[in-house]
């Protein structure tokens, strides 16, 4: 068994950030993240477009952001949660800048604005095309430096600890406390559990339960997973975002992004007719919000039977090479030349707006587990989130988390014993190939049924198949030797799960939801 201070499960920008500030304020205190691959593996890696942030008081103000990120969730965020991130963001953006991340600017040393779609300015501060790579770099160097943070590297998160381990029976709406995690070490292929007095999920995303997405293979809802099992509150699964401009390319997984900030700087989408199309949907065209982008390209690609559509930089071919050159090398690597040809693009998993609930100050419904980032739903996006908003709310519930846990007390463990992991039934190894099939049929059922227009119908057929993985999935846990694949596998099913009762529980239309038989 391991003692921390503060245990934070993910090494994306909302795990990193959160320790920076916890080291920095409190160095007589351990910090241990623990991380399920390399430490620099996370979302946050790919995030490409920026952050959003009013920075220019002449031309945009925080009453312009707040009505953006509010019309875009289709008036379904919380008007204090979006308040709270977007006033706090000039502050936390000076944080990343003091911690080494380089934004882009002009000569003069002003800020270089992008903007992108449902924003009214130019607000996104970047770095070029691989912003999130900029932050992720910063931030670990930082974290690497201080002497009372820990990383675990390979240290996979199976469950939270909870009462529940402790023999006490819990149900869900019980006052459940968090005492930390069981985590896999696959190198040592070793359990180990990590008690703390506070426990952080920022565990990222879920796009790998879908077939096509533009997520890492690390994005398998491990948190939502965790979460659930320890009956904490999670909600808004049904909301999953897809982006309207990912690379279509049959054998790339996962999908590489065409960041939105492309559309931003000019460049339009082209259907298989030759036709620039958006404007038919939304009056702002290539810069609507992104769920009615999505829906309209889906829409557009029906109707001619395609799989996909196009983006037209030829235009604007300087600036596109000049703005964004990993995008650009990317194609040039794939052998498309964007300076002649459309790039083929189609709508990809993207983003949960949903995930474990908490509150402003980042605490779920489970005493001294909180949780941050993409896993978490803080009430910020609504029913769909803005582009580059993400960043933002993550770098920001971490520091209301980190206020918070000035309140925390540290928890006697001394009277409690806490387990080791019982490994049941443990038996020979079974074929990792069973484990890849039931992966790939989660995440076929999740693009054919559960995707950007859903009906009753495809619901109920995804929620009978599921049901029959479920079992299946929860059999082979049992039964199977501890590896990363199987703790995924039970997370992916899980998630997949919730996403589809939850959808089926959705009884109106909004943001990125849209079920046909409820129009
Ligand atoms: P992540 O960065 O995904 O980090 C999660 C961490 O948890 C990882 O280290 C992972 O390995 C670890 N982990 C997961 N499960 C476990 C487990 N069981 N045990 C241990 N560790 C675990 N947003 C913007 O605001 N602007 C953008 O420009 C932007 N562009 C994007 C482009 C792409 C291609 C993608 C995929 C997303 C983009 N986003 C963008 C969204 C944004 O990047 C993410 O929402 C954000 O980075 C999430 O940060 P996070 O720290 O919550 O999670
Ligand atoms: C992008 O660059 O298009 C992604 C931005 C985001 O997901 O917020």
């Amino acid at each position: 068994m391991l003692k921390t201070d503060y245990l934070i499960i993910g090494s994306g920008i909302a795990g990193l950030s959160l320790a920076v500030k916890l080291s920095e304020r409190y160095p007589e205190r351990d910090i241990c993240i623990v991380t399920k691959g390399d430490r620099d593996e996370s979302n946050t890696k790919y995030a490409q477009g920026g952050m959003a942030v009013v920075t220019d008081v002449l031309t945009d103000s925080f009453e312009k952001h707040i009505q953006d990120t509010f019309s875009a969730g289709a008036k379904e965020g919380d008007i204090n949660v979006i308040r709270n991130i977007v006033e706090q963001a000039p502050d936390r953006l000076k944080e990343l800048v003091e911690w080494g991340v380089n934004f882009d600017r002009s000569r003069k040393g002003e800020l270089s604005l992008g903007r992108e779609g449902g924003h009214s300015e130019h607000r996104i501060v970047h770095h070029k095309d691989i912003t999130g790579l900029e932050i992720e770099r910063s931030l670990l160097y930082y974290v690497e430096n201080q002497k009372n943070i820990r990383v675990f590297q390979n240290a996979h998160a199976i469950d939270l600890i909870t009462e529940h381990h402790l023999g006490k029976k819990v149900r869900r709406g019980d006052e459940i406390m968090c005492f930390g995690c069981y985590v896999f070490l696959s190198e040592e292929h070793r359990i180990e559990a990590i008690i703390s007095s506070a426990t952080v999920l920022a565990t990222g995303g879920l796009g790998q339960v879908y077939q096509t997405t533009t997520n890492p293979i690390i994005a398998t809802g491990d948190g939502i997973g965790m979460a659930y099992r320890a009956k904490a509150e999670v909600e808004g699964l049904e909301l999953i975002q897809f982006h309207p401009t990912a690379l279509y390319h049959t054998e790339l997984k996962p999908s590489f992004l065409i960041s939105e900030a492309v559309r931003g700087a000019g460049a339009s989408v082209i259907n298989a007719e030759g036709e620039r199309f958006l404007l038919n949907y939304d009056k702002r065209g290539e810069l609507a919000p992104r769920d009615i982008v999505s829906r309209a390209i889906d829409q557009e690609m029906k109707r001619t039977g395609v799989d996909h559509v196009y983006l037209d930089v030829t235009h604007m071919i300087d600036k596109f090479i000049e703005e964004f050159p990993n995008i650009y090398s990317k194609c040039q690597e794939l052998f498309i030349d964007p300076t002649l040809q459309w790039i083929p693009i189609a709508p990809a998993a993207h983003y949960a707006m949903g995930g474990v609930k908490i509150n402003l100050k980042g605490r779920t419904s489970l005493k001294n587990l909180y949780a941050n980032g993409e896993c978490a739903s803080s009430g910020l996006h609504g029913s769909n989130r803005l582009a580059s908003n993400s960043l933002l709310e993550a770098i920001a519930i971490s520091h209301n988390i980190f206020l918070d846990l000035e309140n925390v007390n540290s928890i006697d463990t001394s009277y409690m014993n806490i387990p080791d992991w019982y490994v049941q039934n443990s038996c020979e190894v079974r074929e990792r190939a069973l484990i890849e099939f039931i992966r790939s049929e989660i995440q076929q059922t999740m693009s054919r049924y559960v995707g950007i227009v859903r009906s009753n119908e495809l619901l109920n057929r995804a929620s009978t198949r599921l049901s029959v993985l479920y079992a299946e999935v929860l059999d082979l846990y049992k039964t199977s030797n501890m590896s990363s694949a199987i703790i995924e596998l039970r997370n992916m099913i899980a998630t997949s799960y919730l996403i589809v009762e939850q959808s089926r529980k959705r009884k109106h239309n909004s943001g990125a939801y849209f079920n046909s038989d409820l129009v």
